[in-house]
């Protein structure tokens, strides 16, 4: 059983969200309906309220009998702002349909109205089903909007194609069936780890900040200095922490993978974006997991236009030192957050060398691995790492953990994890930021 939000915006298709809410609740989940003024015009609110068993409503201004809550669940005592108490309370929030205008203003961050206000409010996962005139949904803004949200981890139910509304058009519009939206939002629900209620979920109310991939360093406008970090650990860290019911920011250097759904991903591509937007958001965050790749240096003049090889016999480039991330970071934090970072390192020494960094750079913990070996780490789904601890007692493991089956043990240099899929070793990382939690 899931709470689902359901957001109906205007267009002929709203007829299919009734179907929807039919489904979903005999399906065992529980809705609350938000509406546009639009759709009122297509889908009257006594529809989803005869079929959600709750009022549908359409404004922040008009009374919520149910103040916010789910059909589930009593009334709270007092009368809180409809937008926040919804999201609140939801495990998912799908709109659909969500016509042309919806998306846009979704993509600019609107909040004209109680959807789009739930929209920016929502921690949970958003799912989008967009349907409209085919004409409408190809045009490139309607594609541009949809990139938008996609990069922002919201996950876009695309529609079919076949006979529209007006008579005589076919084309790609129409909205996916409410069986193909409820099967989305069972396999979102099931990827979020939200099959039950958001409280039973651990790491509610705790954010969490992932930096992801490798930085680029440009050369000149077209070449760059880089490295072959994929982002997968990043990626797997911000999926495991947003499962765990976290509020997940991702910062991704050039990550090509798509971002996990309900995390607010922000892109970057040098050293110093990575940095400028680490510092804007490290202040609010509990957690800090720092699996990004940053450059060391960076070209100290890159070139405005292309570099050509024409009269030359070689090409010196002068490289100066970047930042460091992590040390700008725990130079400033504040009781209670904890700080994780990553160390790629080769060969016998790489405990040593990775200690140091751990102590270097003021760091709760320090996950290492070793990159002389091709079948782990960088661009492979899985991981081999040893967690160092500067509480090196947060390496105590209850007897019977889930670990063992992913092939753990102790070892008094740290918690080593042999060779497991990216996921397995996230979880493992995040076990381990909870036993700090706990001690801290
Ligand atoms: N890091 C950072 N800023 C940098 C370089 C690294 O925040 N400019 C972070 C990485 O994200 C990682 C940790 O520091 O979490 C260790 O990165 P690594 O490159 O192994 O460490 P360096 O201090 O750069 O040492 P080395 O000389 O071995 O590259």
């Amino acid at each position: 059983m899931a709470r689902i939000l359901l957001g109906v915006s205007g267009g002929i298709a709203a007829y299919k969200a009734l179907e929807l809410v039919r489904l979903a609740t005999a399906g065992g989940h529980v809705l609350r309906v938000v509406q546009t003024p639009a759709s009122r015009r297509f889908v009257g609110a006594a529809s989803f309220a005869a079929l959600s068993g709750a009022p549908a409503l359409v404004s922040e201004f008009e009374r919520d009998p149910a103040r916010g809550a789910f059909p589930d669940q009593p009334p709270p005592a007092h009368e809180p702002p409809s937008h926040l108490e919804l999201v609140a309370q939801a495990d998912l929030y799908l709109i659909a349909p969500a016509s042309a205008n919806t998306i846009a203003k979704l993509a600019h961050g609107l909040a004209d109205s109680l959807l789009g206000s739930c929209a920016l409010a929502a921690t949970c996962p958003l799912i989008v089903a967009p349907a409209m005139n085919n004409h409408m949904y190809e045009h490139p803004a309607v594609q541009a909007n949809l990139d938008v949200l996609r990069a922002r981890g919201v996950r876009i139910v695309p529609p079919g194609s076949g006979r529209l509304a007006t008579p005589g058009e076919h084309g790609v519009g129409r909205l996916a069936e409410p069986a193909e939206l409820l099967a989305v939002c069972e396999e979102v629900l099931a990827a979020d780890g939200a099959g039950g209620s958001r409280a039973g979920r651990s790491w509610a109310g705790l954010s969490v900040l992932v930096t992801a991939g490798g930085t680029r360093e440009p050369i000149d406008s077209v070449r760059f200095l880089g490295n072959s970090s994929s982002g997968r650990m990043g990626l797997a860290l911000a999926a495991a922490a947003r499962a765990r019911g976290a509020r997940v920011t991702l910062l991704a250097a050039n990550v090509a993978l798509p971002p996990p759904p309900g995390v607010d991903c922000r892109r970057v591509v040098t050293a110093a974006q990575l940095k400028e937007a680490c510092e804007q958001a490290f202040p609010s965050c509990d957690v800090l997991l720092m699996a990004a790749a940053v450059a060391d240096f960076r070209p100290a003049a890159p070139a405005a236009a292309k570099i050509t090889k024409s009269g030359r016999e070689s090409l010196a480039l002068a490289l100066e030192p970047t930042a460091d991330v992590l040390v700008a970071l725990s130079a400033r934090r504040r009781d209670g957050q904890i700080l994780v970072g990553f160390a790629a390192e080769h060969g016998e020494r790489a405990l040593e060398a990775a200690r140091a960094k751990l102590l270097a750079k003021h760091l709760d913990a320090i996950v290492v691995n070793d990159i002389s070996r091709a079948d782990i780490g960088f661009d492979s789904d899985h991981n081999e790492v040893t967690i160092l601890t500067a509480d090196a007692s947060a390496h105590e493991r209850p007897p019977a953990d889930r670990g063992e089956a992913a092939g753990t043990r102790d070892a008094s240099a740290g918690l080593f994890i042999s060779r497991a899929p990216k996921t397995q070793v996230a979880e493992q990382i995040l076990d381990t930021v909870e036993r700090l939690r706990a001690r801290s």
